[in-house]
């Protein structure tokens, strides 16, 4: 009989990903998935470690499994993803319930540690950087999704040293995929019935694989990527400013299913913060950077991640962020206060006093709120395209998404729409939803 594994995902989509490729892996060793924590083998946690309070959260969350299986016998339980990474043995010292902690280098590893685990609860503590031995033989296993919208990890890992950031240190430094395995992957997810791929990296637009014959960028990709006549959508995620060069610039323009949209966090407006971050771009380049792409696409719209109440930030320098969030008018957006993250070079800064950051979060906030509303009010009444996913859970609705992202429910669809590019009248919004008909048959987007 087989098995069953339930797997809870924090942070960002990369997480998202491998904890879909870590289903493919149990799927092996005969688990499968559930969303039902009551009867399970196994337990898997895939954590996020951006943000204050991670790290308790993973304590907490087994504290309430081990109640819940207090009478009964206890599920593998695996802790993976970033938190995995950073804290390793100090987990399985402070937390005896947990079998192992898998770094998201080692994922390959999981039919053995399985196996193990099931003759032996010897804790096991696997969290050696390896990103080319997990390519190699994630590889080997078909990502078996079929949803309309799927993700491919194209590149790994992060190079840029932001002060504030922890990602280089949980996910090592920048590894490119084999080109032959990203288009492998993306047929595969095609012949599944996928429609829209996101490519995905920490710093997707460093993507660099070289052959012995040519080097391959992101641009090259996305070309290939064009050919495959039953994908709808094409997207990347996430781009670092310094990175976005004339050749993917210029793929904004040539490639129609390359949506017209793009997230490219900024973190400040202020080139002094921007500086003090070591983030490798000035306000102007980036602000050069979105006017080139904005005339290689002219309808692109933009969203971003901002740290306000970073060490040192004036009220100057929180009006400049302020200033470059207006004047690209991101229709959709992310802020946070700083966090002193344990072991970034930014963790010694002095902190500015909390209320300030607190305050200045909401004067952001309400701002970029503002904008998504009035970029939203802006489409009543207009035909937008959506990409149709799925019916709604408990509702006759369907969900879609435009262009930008954002999601649009659809009163009138039905099933045959699933999978499909329609035309929806936009009738109503909120601030992170569009409402809308269907009109008109398909509209297939030009190959
Ligand atoms: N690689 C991307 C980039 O270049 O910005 C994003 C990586 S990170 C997973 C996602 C976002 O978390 C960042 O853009 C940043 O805004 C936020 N973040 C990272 N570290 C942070 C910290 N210490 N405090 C507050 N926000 C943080
Ligand atoms: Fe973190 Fe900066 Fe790398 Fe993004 S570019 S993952 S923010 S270090
Ligand atoms: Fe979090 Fe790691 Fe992603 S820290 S945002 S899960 S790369």
């Amino acid at each position: 009989m087989s098995k069953k594994i339930f797997i809870k995902t924090f942070g960002c989509q990369m997480n998202e990903y491998d904890s879909n490729r870590i289903a493919d892996i149990a799927k092996k060793k005969d688990y499968v998935r559930t969303e039902d924590i009551k009867n399970i083998d196994c337990y898997v946690l895939n954590t996020c470690h951006i943000r204050e309070k991670a790290t308790e959260k993973v304590y907490h969350d087994i504290g309430r499994l081990k109640k819940n299986y207090k009478n009964k016998k206890k599920p593998i339980v695996l802790v993976t993803g970033c938190v995995a990474q950073a804290e390793n043995e100090e987990m399985l010292k402070r937390e005896p319930y947990i079998d192992a902690v898998v770094g998201p280098q080692a994922y390959h590893e999981l039919p053995k540690i399985l196996s193990k685990l099931k003759n032996n609860r010897k804790k096991i503590n696997l969290t050696d950087f390896d990103v080319i031995q997990k390519f190699d033989k994630l590889n080997t296993i078909k990502n078996s999704d079929s949803n309309v919208s799927s993700f491919i990890t194209i590149q790994e890992g992060c190079d840029k040293f932001c002060n504030f950031c922890v990602v280089p240190y949980t996910r090592g430094t920048e590894h490119s995929r084999s080109e032959k395995e990203i288009i492998n992957e993306a047929k595969n997810l095609v012949s599944n019935g996928v429609k829209e791929i996101t490519l995905l990296g920490q710093n997707v637009n460093a993507y660099n694989y070289s052959t012995s014959k040519r080097k391959i960028k992101l641009s090259d990709l996305i070309f290939e990527l064009q050919d495959l006549k039953d994908l709808k959508r094409i997207r990347y995620t996430t781009s670092h400013p310094k990175d976005m060069t004339n050749d993917l610039i210029d793929c904004h323009k040539k490639v129609k299913k390359l949506m017209p949209f793009l997230h490219l966090p900024v973190q400040s407006g202020s080139n002094k913060i921007l500086k003090n971050m070591n983030r490798k771009h000035t306000r102007e380049e980036y602000l050069s950077t979105i006017r080139s792409l904005v005339k290689a696409r002219p309808d692109i719209t933009f969203s971003s991640d901002f740290i306000v109440g970073y060490p040192g930030e004036t009220e100057k320098d929180f009006n400049d962020t302020l200033s470059l969030a207006k004047e690209v008018n991101f229709v959709n957006s992310f802020s946070f206060i700083y966090n002193p993250r344990p072991g970034t070079p930014a963790s010694h800064l002095k902190e500015i006093d909390k209320e300030t950051q607190k305050r200045r979060l909401i004067i952001l906030q309400n701002l970029l709120e503002g904008i998504q509303i009035k970029e939203n009010k802006k489409k009543v009444g207009k035909l937008k395209e959506a990409l149709i996913e799925n019916k709604m859970k408990n509702q006759t609705n369907y969900f879609g998404r435009i262009d930008n992202l954002t999601p649009v429910v659809v009163s009138n669809a039905n099933e045959k729409d699933v999978g499909k590019i329609i035309n929806v009248r936009i009738e109503n919004y909120n601030r992170n939803t569009l409402f809308g008909v269907k009109e008109n048959v398909e509209s297939e987007v030009a190959a």
